[in-house]
């Protein structure tokens, strides 16, 4: 009687286990149906085992952990991309395509995300301000798109970002002081920033001095906008190239 109802719960599990891979593989296969000649995923098919999908990447129990297809020719937008199925991504390359629209916030809620690289798309609007619920971001690269500033005031920390590159937008106003306010969880904590690169915008006004709170910071690109000032003297040691 006991070994029967373990029978069954081990079969419930594994059927839980075998669904929730399915709809990855369903939710990658839904969102390319919404993209535009993706020769370079025209073989995902559920014949095959998602994670002998080109550009995707499975843990040892099968998940999909990261999405690799920087210059894959992919048109189209984000919106259909999210999913609750995606429950291991750590890492997503989707760089040099051509994807379109906003970036949906809902992609904010991928919380195993350390990696997200979009750069060089034609992706436009607000940077939505519900990607700072990435809290195990490190690594962020918007560069080379049409966004515009997002809504500062309602960041939330980002207290593992390292790399940020947010080049070659249409960001304007003033320096985005949320960078030196967010990349840390509390005021005795050094952000952990390394490389900003914030060059090919339209920011204008000064460089703040409270940049100085960036101590890890190694490589910093400012040039490219209308700000004025110098760099804080206690940044001394990074690479500047302004
Ligand atoms: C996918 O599965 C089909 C049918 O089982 C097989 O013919 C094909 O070689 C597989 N493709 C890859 C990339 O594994
Ligand atoms: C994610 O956001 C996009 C854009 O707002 C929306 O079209 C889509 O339906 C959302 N996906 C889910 C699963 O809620
Ligand atoms: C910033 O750019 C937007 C358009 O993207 C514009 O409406 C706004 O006036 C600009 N703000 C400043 C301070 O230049
Ligand atoms: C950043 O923090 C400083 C003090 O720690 C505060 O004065 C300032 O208003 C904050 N700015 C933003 C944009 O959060
Ligand atoms: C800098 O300001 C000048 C004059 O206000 C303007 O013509 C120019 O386009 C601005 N450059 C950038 C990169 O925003």
């Amino acid at each position: 009687m006991a070994l029967h109802i373990l029978l069954h719960i081990s079969i419930f599990l594994l059927m839980c286990t075998a669904k929730a891979i399915d709809s990855e593989a369903e939710a990658l296969l839904r969102w390319r149906s919404t993209l535009i000649g993706a020769k370079s995923v025209s073989s995902w098919s559920m014949a095959n085992s998602t994670c002998s999908w080109s550009g995707v990447t499975c843990d040892a129990a099968g998940h999909v952990t990261r999405l690799k297809l920087p210059y894959a020719g992919l048109s189209g937008t984000l919106d259909a991309f999210y999913s609750e199925a995606f429950r291991n991504l750590i890492s997503i390359n989707l760089g040099n395509n051509n994807l379109v629209g906003n970036i949906p916030a809902n992609i904010s809620l991928l919380h195993t995300l350390t990696f997200l690289n979009l750069r060089s798309n034609n992706l436009v609007g607000a940077i939505p301000y519900q990607l700072s619920h990435l809290t195990s971001i490190v690594g962020l690269n918007l560069g080379n798109n049409h966004l515009t500033i997002p809504e500062y005031a309602k960041f939330t920390p980002m207290p593992n970002l390292k790399f940020l590159f947010l080049y070659h937008n249409d960001l304007n106003g003033t320096f985005p002081q949320y960078i030196l306010n967010c990349t840390y969880s509390l005021p005795e904590i050094v952000p952990r920033l390394r490389y900003l690169d914030l060059s090919a915008n339209g920011f204008s006004g000064s460089i703040p001095r409270s940049l100085s709170r960036l101590q890890k910071l190694e490589v910093l690109y400012l040039e490219g906008n209308n700000l004025t000032g110098g760099i804080p003297e206690e940044l001394g040691k990074i690479t500047v190239l302004e």
